[in-house]
C-alpha cells in the first residue's frame, strides 16, 4: 500500500523580507504543511522567531501550521502557541523533565484543539519515545542537530525512522512520522523507503527556481 507523503517547508530558510510571498509561492507548489522553526537561543544555540511572526503567519494561507518549538521551558509556552495559530504542536522530549511533564504538555495542547508532536534529536534514542506514541499525532525525527538550516543529513535518523513505522503499524496507531534536516531528493526518498509520512525542507526548496518540481519530486 502506498502510504501518501505529505512535504512540510521550513520557512527558516525563507527571505523574511518577503515572507507572504514565499509561503504563496510554497502553497502554489503543492506544499501541505508550513514548518515553523522556533528557537529561543536556550535550548539550541540559535534565535529564529516567536509568536508575533506565527500570529501574523496564521491565517494568510491555507497549509497546516507545523509548529516546531526547539525550546526549553515548552510547557509555559505550550498554550500561547496553540492560541496563536499552531494546529500540530511539536516539542522535544530533550526539554521535558519526566514522563509526567511531557505528558502534561501532550494534554495541554490536546485541549486546546491542536496536535500534538514530539521531537527526538540524533543522540535520543528512539525507544525512549515509543511509550507516548498513542498519545500523539506525530513523532519528528531529527536528521540533523537543531538549531540551524543547511546542515547535512545524519543517515541515522533512518533506522528510527523504520522502528518508528514498525512499531505504529503493529500497534495500529495514527501517529504520523516526521523527519527534519538535511532533506532533498536523495535523502528523502531513503526517508520515504524507511517509512517516513512527512518531510521537512529548508534549504532544498527555498530560493530556487524550480520549487515546484523539488516540492513534487519529494512527495513522489
Ligand atoms: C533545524 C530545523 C529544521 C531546518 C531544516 O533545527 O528544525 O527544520 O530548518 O532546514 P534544512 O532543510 O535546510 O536542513
Ligand atoms: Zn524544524
Amino acid at each position: 500500500m502506498k502510504r501518501r507523503i505529505y512535504v512540510s517547508p521550513s520557512i527558516l530558510s525563507a527571505d523574511f523580507l518577503r515572507l507572504g510571498e514565499e509561503i504563496k509561492s510554497i502553497e502554489a507548489n503543492g506544499a501541505d504543511y508550513l514548518h515553523f522553526d522556533v528557537m529561543d537561543g536556550h535550548f539550541v544555540p540559535n534565535i529564529s522567531f516567536g509568536l508575533p511572526v506565527l500570529k501574523n503567519v496564521k491565517g494568510s494561507h491555507g497549509l497546516v501550521n507545523d509548529v516546531h518549538i526547539m525550546i526549553s521551558n515548552p510547557k509555559f509556552y505550550a498554550e500561547r502557541f496553540v492560541k496563536t495559530g499552531a494546529d500540530i504542536l511539536t516539542f522535544h522530549l530533550e526539554a521535558c523533565e519526566s514522563e509526567q511533564e511531557v505528558r502534561e504538555i501532550i494534554d495541554i495542547i490536546h485541549q486546546n484543539g491542536a496536535k500534538a508532536g514530539l521531537s527526538i534529536k540524533p543522540k535520543t534514542d528512539v525507544k525512549d519515545c515509543l511509550k507516548y506514541l498513542d498519545q500523539l499525532d506525530l513523532l519528528l525525527v531529527m536528521s540533523v542537530e537543531p538549531g540551524f538550516g543547511g546542515q547535512a543529513f545524519m543517515p541515522s535518523a533512518l533506522e528510527k525512522i523504520r522502528v518508528l513505522r514498525d512499531y505504529i503499524d503493529s500497534h495500529k496507531l495514527n501517529c504520523l512520522i516526521e523527519v527534519d534536516g538535511g532533506i532533498n531528493q536523495e535523502t528523502g526518498d531513503l526517508c520515504k523507503e524507511a517509512g517516513v509520512d512527512i518531510l521537512v525542507a529548508g534549504s532544498y526548496l527555498f530560493g530556487v527556481a524550480d520549487q515546484k518540481e523539488r516540492i513534487e519530486g519529494l512527495k513522489k
